[in-house]
């Protein structure tokens, strides 16, 4: 534990703003999410029109949720995280703003164009080429200050926390510029630069690499620092967060062909990526397992701490989905499950259960001293909260999980002279009552955010400029 007093003032403003927004952009993104998983119960809640319909609304959920509420929860926490385990400023608050201005404009902008059904069609990728460019030049300034702060840290070495946070960056850039490169046709309209197989493959490098890297490298990074400040532990073991990250990063970049099982991407790609992936369950649960021992000695925090709760609770998921994940890439298993709502399933054990209930773990934690209180306007609220988030989240996969599988074995299903036992119309009346199901979940788990919204904005009104001030002179202490 190393500990220093500095006179250093840490840009907390960006923090304050990206976390603020990562409630706002939450609120919208799931209960979009709830109102398309209405529509699926629902068909006349599409109301006729094209902007309002599932095709259109259901890129724009996923653009909320992925990169205005999880990005805005990482930009954060990564802003938060690097000042004080580097013990220095942000380099630049000019940059640093253009960040949070520029990503709001690239949501704002996606919220515009995908409604009006401006996409590029690759699924996570489908903004336009304007707005690509934007993302991409928002992203390098995000770079810019994050790798800046961490060449002038005072301290001797870098955490662990920001190497996961680094390779978030840096990957996600890659995997941005690679994948969107393509032809303008118009100021809303270009064409792939790849065809064929070639186009698909990198579209599932990048989309599962989004995963990996986007959806989990950068929550990782989240995780390293969060859970032992909260637990008030250090971490488990130092050593297994050095291999946990050599090994994760080295593994996932080559596990994206598990979602191009029985296409035209040769076999041996696909039993490739099969096989990595496999590979990967060991590097995910040692991460898992690294989190949960930090907890040793501290398990009775749980009773009362339901922050701490979030943060056990989103590993414990993040466990689950790590091993569902590697499950499904096997190729039999996966005659199954692809095009099902078992994939969908698995999507939001990782999306709920592991990044929303981790980002609003580290959230809770940020939030009173980044505005100069104490703690939370109400714990009690926050607990209603994490029993919203977690039983909504259940309800949520289990009913997936019962439809997938369901929808699976109807497909495949043949009567001895070699017909369908099943019509799609009848696997799709079977579905009904899971869709029910999910929406209610979903329900469950947006409102829970509401709560949310309303314990931060106590809390925020309750402080006062020159208390939030204050807390940006504080002593700075080490995570570790
Ligand atoms: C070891 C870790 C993991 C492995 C090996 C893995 C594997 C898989 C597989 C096999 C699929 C189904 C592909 C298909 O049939 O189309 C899938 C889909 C997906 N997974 Fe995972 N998964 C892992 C962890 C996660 C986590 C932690 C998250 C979320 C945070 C996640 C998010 C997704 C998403 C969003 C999709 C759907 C992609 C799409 O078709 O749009 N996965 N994953
Ligand atoms: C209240 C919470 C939420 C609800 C009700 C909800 C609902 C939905 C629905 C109905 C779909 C379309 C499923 C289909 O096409 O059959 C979907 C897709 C998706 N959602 Fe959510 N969602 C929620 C939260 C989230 C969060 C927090 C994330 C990410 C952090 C997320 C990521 C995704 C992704 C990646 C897909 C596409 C999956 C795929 O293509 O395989 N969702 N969601």
């Amino acid at each position: 534990m190393s500990t220093a007093i500095s006179p250093t003032a840490y840009n907390y403003k960006v923090v304050r703003q990206f976390a603020i927004m990562t409630v706002v952009w939450g609120i919208l993104g799931m209960g979009l999410g709830v109102f398309i998983a209405s529509q699926l119960v629902w068909p006349e809640l599409n109301f006729g029109l094209p902007w309002t319909s599932f095709g259109r609304l259901r890129p724009l959920h996923t653009n909320l949720v992925i990169f205005a509420f999880g990005g805005c929860a990482l930009f954060a926490t990564s802003y938060y995280v690097v000042q004080r385990t580097c013990q220095t400023r942000l380099i630049s608050d000019s940059l640093a703003a253009f960040h949070f201005w520029g990503w709001q404009a690239v949501i704002v902008g996606a919220g515009i164009t995908l409604p009006l059904g401006y996409t590029t069609t690759k699924e996570y990728a489908e903004l336009e080429w304007p707005l690509a460019i934007l993302l991409a030049i928002v992203w390098i300034v995000y770079a810019l200050v994050f790798f800046g702060t961490i060449v002038k840290r005072k301290t001797k070495h870098i955490y662990v926390g920001n190497w996961f946070y680094g390779a978030f960056i840096v990957v996600t850039a890659m995997l941005h510029i690679v994948n969107h490169m393509s032809l303008p046709v118009s100021l809303f309209k270009s064409y792939s630069a790849y065809s064929g197989a070639t186009d698909a493959m990198i579209q599932w490098w990048y989309g599962h690499n989004a995963v990996g890297f986007f959806l989990t490298t950068g929550f990782l990074g989240m995780m390293y620092y969060f859970v032992p400040k909260q637990a008030e532990r250090p971490i488990y073991s130092y050593r297994l967060s050095i291999v946990h990250f050599w090994a994760l990063i080295t593994l996932y970049i080559w596990a994206g062909p598990h979602h191009l099982h029985y296409t035209a991407l040769p076999d041996w790609a696909q039993s490739l990526g099969m096989a990595m992936s496999i590979i990967l369950l060991a590097p995910s649960w040692g991460g898992m397992i690294n989190g949960m021992m930090t907890l040793s000695g501290a398990w009775h925090k749980l009773r009362t701490d339901p922050i701490l709760r979030f943060l056990v609770v989103s590993l414990a998921f993040y466990g689950m989905s790590t091993f569902e994940g590697p499950m499904m890439a096997i190729k039999t298993v996966n005659s199954l499950s692809h095009y099902t709502d078992w994939t969908i399933g698995h999507v939001h054990a990782g999306a709920l259960g592991w990044v929303a209930m981790i980002s609003i773990g580290a959230i809770y934690h940020m939030i009173p001293k980044l505005f100069g209180r104490a703690q939370m306007h109400s714990t009690g609220l926050i607990n209603t909260h994490f029993w919203l988030a977690t039983i909504g989240t259940v309800l949520y996969i289990a009913s997936m999980w019962v439809n997938g599988i369901t929808q699976g074995l109807m497909w495949r299903a043949i009567n001895d002279d070699g017909t369908l036992t099943y019509s799609f119309v009848e696997a799709l009346q079977a579905s009904h009552p899971g869709f029910i199901v999910r929406a209610l979940g979903g329900a469950f788990f947006a409102s829970g955010m509401l709560f949310m919204a309303y314990n931060v904005f106590r809390t925020v009104r309750a402080s006062n400029p020159a208390e939030a001030e204050a807390a940006e002179q504080i002593a700075v202490v080490g995570a570790h």
